[in-house]
């Protein structure tokens, strides 16, 4: 286990607070940097979740950060986008990719050599762009949320705890992710073993609609409150925690696939055991024909989009 567990945020607005407040209640680390363009804002959220110490298992530091605190950071937080979520989470690349490019230099003159879990969107494209910009580790929080998404509905209609399903949504963390309902299983027994022995409480059109609702879960709730927030700071708490306890906890999130499902140079996600090194391995899971191709067209938009995500930064030759 690492000794400081110390994590700077940087964007603290509804995501980075919500994840600083995690990693604090949950007592994940020890120490938060929080980050922002608008340092009253930073300085507000932290002593706002610093107000809840009294109730945490573990005191944490937390403070309104500057880019010199990240030096000796173990993981540093991607959390700041420059727009307003709109329909499709690739529209956000040409803000992003701005306000990325003011980050990227800042975050290297620091000297911070430790793993970067990025959040923002488009998650899979902002990934690759950090790990080309910065050469680090980099981990994006990726279908971690979608997977916990499908995995909840997915109980839900088996009418058991969410924790006893294994479900995972792979590739990009939008519009064209897949579900792997194939490598999907109950408490060990394989999904369409139990479909097959519990007939009409679960078809493959009711598997289609949860995949659709898990799909657009985030945008219905954009719809309602205006972003996302607690989903997702759920799931990057996870992995923090798996890279800061060296859990070797198999997670989903998006990484460089090096030739898993046929697909290389681009960030994707799949279950990957995470652990001190960041996602230590990539696991493929075998999907069936269908599913693989989906895999196939969703690691292309990613790829399309990772094009023009260099095209667009100013950081012209490293990203
Ligand atoms: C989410 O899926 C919008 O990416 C954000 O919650």
């Amino acid at each position: 286990m690492k000794s400081s567990r110390k994590v700077g945020i940087i964007g603290a607005g509804h995501v980075g607070a919500h994840v600083a407040a995690m990693l604090a209640s949950q007592g994940i680390c020890g120490q938060i940097a929080l980050l922002d363009t608008d340092r009253n804002k930073a300085l507000a959220q932290s002593q706002d979740i610093a107000d809840g110490m009294a109730y945490w298992p573990r005191p944490v530091q937390i403070w309104a950060g500057n880019y010199g605190d990240l030096a000796d950071a173990d993981i540093v937080v991607i959390a700041a986008c420059g727009a307003a979520i709109e329909q499709n989470r690739l529209d956000e690349l040409a803000a992003t990719v701005a306000v990325l490019d003011q980050i990227v230099p800042q975050l290297k003159n620091s000297g911070f050599q430790g793993v970067v879990v990025s959040i923002s969107n488009p998650c899979d494209v902002v990934a690759q762009y950090l790990r080309r910009a910065l050469g680090l580790t980099v981990i994006g929080t990726g279908t971690a949320l979608d997977s916990a998404r499908l995995s909840r509905r997915l109980a839900s209609l088996l009418g058991v705890a969410p924790q006893s399903v294994s479900a995972y949504m792979l590739g990009e963390h939008g519009d064209s992710q897949v579900p792997a309902f194939s490598a999907a299983s109950v408490a060990g027994q394989p999904l369409s073993q139990w479909m097959a022995e519990h007939p009409g409480r679960c078809t493959t059109e009711d598997l289609a609609r949860i995949a659709r609702e898990t799909m657009e879960a985030g945008w219905n709730i954009v719809l309602g409150k205006g972003s996302t927030e607690f989903g997702v700071a759920s799931a990057a708490a996870a992995l923090i925690r798996a890279i800061l306890l060296d859990e070797k906890r198999v997670l989903p999130c998006s990484v460089l696939l090096e030739g898993q499902y046929g697909q290389r140079d681009v960030y994707a996600s799949s279950p990957c055991l995470v652990g001190a090194g960041g996602a230590e391995e990539i696991w493929q899971l075998p999907l069936n024909d269908q599913e693989a191709q989906a895999m196939a067209e969703s690691c292309q938009i990613i790829r399309e989009y990772g094009a023009k995500a260099a095209a667009l930064s100013t950081l012209a030759g490293r990203q």
